[in-house]
């Protein structure tokens, strides 16, 4: 029998929860069957490139150094928690998507360009219900000699407290490209709106009108499948998703999680965070351009075990059915949704959602782990009820909070696994 093995790169920060644990699935998961050699074909692999048999894979945390553009990189893929805020590994990156077809999670082509204010423009294109947003330019300009002179000939003066009362109060001022809350502010009068643009100095500045919501669901996207949880912004990290299964009305759980999907298919990103305020019936996205999303066992909690294995699941599908990155992003496709005319908003959302299927070949991402990978779920629920994660969370726990909270927060992840460990044995005596 023939065998291929990919090396999986990581690029990380601080981290050492998830990487252990999406180590440790992809070692209990144990070789996947490619392509059938006798050429049938079981509708999971049949366009795979390398026409091999069994296919394993080994992890790498990929080591910052000089790099020559031509050398030939030993990874196959690579999930990247760090190229947004580093350019050496970012520049690594590219050239490796470029040069050498490494299949990237996510790729800094689409993320450089693609911050957030891209991302508000191209959900507006589509008729999406992004709230009234205006970009206000720098409140200082740039130290650059020659900015200066450009911005005193060319920067028009303009009215903001004219400019907020076309959004109305209240309203939330961030930055263009913002992420992990830098720099946000709630703005509910002209004084307010003053001080924190005296405050914005250097930073790009949006203006948003707030959305006065019921509920803020925020989904986790890895490839083909999403997670939408409840979201409390006000809470502590520990206890920002509530598990909750229930917590939107009827039709916005599945907008919710389009929204999700298209964003990414439409930028091409496999490895995201979207955030959607739900009114009513009503879902407003105001932020979906999380290039590194946070992935801990203490923020995500019951949510873990789902993300490391969906991330597992898409990493080996991609490898082995030789899935090919894009770099271009085919906007014509979803604009002539858009641009359709009469068509309304909700078979606007299926049209989006087809394309985002097609995308993520959702059918065949689904088929290929009930054939591939029929005991992932068994593994990791053994492992996450067993001794082995267990020691995982007390490390984790140790390594995030001082001392004397160490016993508490142990606590309560234990008590939210274990609800995870008694959810999914349901679930899975119920499919047998
Ligand atoms: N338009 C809005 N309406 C209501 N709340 C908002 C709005 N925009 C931002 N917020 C609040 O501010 C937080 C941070 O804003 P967000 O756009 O998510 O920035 P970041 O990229 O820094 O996470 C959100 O999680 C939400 O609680
Ligand atoms: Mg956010």
């Amino acid at each position: 029998m023939t065998g291929t093995s990919h090396i999986i790169g990581l690029l990380l920060g601080t981290e050492e929860d998830w990487p252990t644990a999406f180590g440790e699935i992809l070692r209990r998961c144990g070789p996947v069957r490619g392509p059938r050699s006798d050429g049938a074909q079981d509708g999971s692999g049949e366009n795979d490139r390398t026409g091999c048999d069994l296919h394993s894979f080994d992890i790498e945390r990929i080591t910052i150094e000089p790099f020559s553009l031509r050398d030939h990189p030993r990874y196959d893929l690579v999930i990247d928690r760090l190229a947004y805020w580093y350019y050496h590994p970012r520049e690594w990156l590219k050239k490796v998507a470029m040069m050498d077809g490494v299949y990237l999670l996510n790729s800094p082509f689409t993320f450089q360009s693609m911050e957030k204010h891209a991302a508000y423009c191209a959900m507006i294109r589509l008729g999406l219900k992004v709230p009234e947003t205006v970009l206000v330019p720098y409140k200082n300009p740039l130290d650059n000699s020659r900015y200066a002179y450009t911005a005193s000939r060319y920067n028009q003066a303009f009215d903001l407290d004219a400019v907020a009362e076309r959004i109305g109060y209240p309203m939330f001022m961030k930055p263009y490209d913002g992420g992990a809350w830098r720099g946000v502010s709630r703005i509910n009068n002209a004084a307010e709106l003053h001080a924190a643009y005296d405050a914005s100095g250097e930073m790009l500045m949006h203006l948003q009108k707030a959305v006065d919501y019921d509920v803020f669901a925020r989904s986790l996207s890895i490839g083909a499948e999403t997670m939408v949880m409840k979201f409390q912004p006000d809470k502590p990290m520990h206890e920002r998703y509530a598990v909750d299964h229930s917590f939107l009305p009827p039709g916005a759980g599945l907008e919710v999680q389009t929204i999700g999907r298209l964003v990414n298919a439409f930028f091409k990103w496999e490895f995201n965070s979207c955030e959607t305020l739900v009114k009513g019936s009503e879902v407003y996205p105001i932020d979906y351009a999380n290039a590194c999303p946070d992935v801990a066992l203490t923020s995500l909690h019951y949510y873990f075990p789902w993300a490391m294995k969906a991330l597992v699941k898409w990493s080996v599908f991609a490898l082995v059915t030789g899935r090919q990155a894009k770099l271009d992003l085919e906007t014509d496709r979803y604009f002539a949704i858009a641009d359709e005319p009469g068509i309304s908003y909700g078979d606007k959302l299926a049209g989006y959602r087809k394309l985002a299927d097609g995308y993520f070949e959702t059918e065949r991402y689904q088929d290929f782990c009930a054939a591939r990978l029929p005991n992932l779920d068994q593994v990791v629920l053994e492992w996450v009820a067993g001794p082995a994660f267990d020691e995982l969370l007390v490390t984790t726990v140790k390594s995030v909070y001082p001392e004397h909270e160490q016993d508490k927060f142990i606590a309560h992840l234990r008590g939210l696994l274990h609800l995870w460990v008694r959810d999914e044995s349901a679930r899975l005596a119920e499919s047998h």
